[in-house]
């Protein structure tokens, strides 16, 4: 099942002598449970990508269509709720709430949708499959960069969304917590068949998704998308 359409996107930042042309006609497409790379030089416009994909920008020409809805037409209270619902963030420096516990932050996604009911079970279940049962209580500061990124993911995963948008998830992590959440990430994509698009500089971690598309000035290469 494709959960993602992205046709002919442009994104102008800034007008006249300011004016960045950072997206250029993107199309690509996703299907369920894919875990998709992104790669590309610096300021080659990956993260606008994710930006407009998550409905956090608004894009300049073409569509973005997610689960059959076309984001562009959403108001924006409509959006907020569609993106709180179908996308899952997992960014650099985790983002977590610093004053919440472990468990709390992971049900958050859910607990803000309101008269939806928080499935205690899942929430059980995803902070097992991610090693934070024991940590539940605990506050992001208490935990490592690792352990941060992966309360991260069991947030982005919370709430059951289309798709989760990963900005460099490992940037802020040493080798070998890098491949540790590289792994938890893999396994999420399969386990619960999770479509997952992921910004990397590291062309080893890109090389381990299902396909990898290269982003270079605004532009996707030709011939290597396989969309
Ligand atoms: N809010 C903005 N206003 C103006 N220009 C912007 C804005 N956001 C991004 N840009 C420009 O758009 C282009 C693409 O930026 P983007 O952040 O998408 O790059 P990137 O591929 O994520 O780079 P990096 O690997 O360094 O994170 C760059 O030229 C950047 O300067
Ligand atoms: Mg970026």
């Amino acid at each position: 099942m494709e959960v993602l359409q992205v046709n002919n996107v442009s994104k102008r930042y800034g007008e006249k002598e300011k004016l960045v042309n950072a997206l250029k006609n993107i199309s690509l497409r996703a299907e369920q449970g894919e875990f998709i790379a992104i790669v590309g030089t610096s300021g080659s416009g990956k993260t606008t990508l994710l930006n407009l994909i998550g409905g956090l920008d608004i894009l300049s020409e073409g569509e973005i269509i997610i689960r059959k809805h076309n984001i562009a037409g959403l108001k924006r209270k409509e959006l907020a709720v569609f993106r709180r619902r179908n996308i899952g963030f997992v960014f650099q420096n985790y983002s977590l709430m610093p004053v919440l516990n472990v468990y709390d932050n992971v049900a958050l996604p859910v607990t803000l949708d309101k008269g939806k009911y928080v499935d205690h079970t899942y929430i059980e279940g995803l902070l097992k499959e991610l090693g934070l049962w024991d940590k539940r209580m605990r506050f992001p500061y208490e935990l490592s960069g690792g352990q941060q990124q992966r309360v991260a993911l069991a947030r982005a995963l919370s709430n059951k969304p289309a798709i989760i948008l990963a900005d460099e998830p490992t940037g802020n992590l040493d080798s070998r917590t890098t491949v540790e959440v590289m792994g938890l990430l893999k396994k999420c994509c399969k386990k619960y068949n999770q479509t997952i698009l992921m910004v990397t500089h590291n062309e080893i971690l890109a090389g381990n998704c299902d396909r990898v598309l290269h982003i270079e000035d605004g532009v996707l290469l030709a011939g290597k998308e396989g969309a």
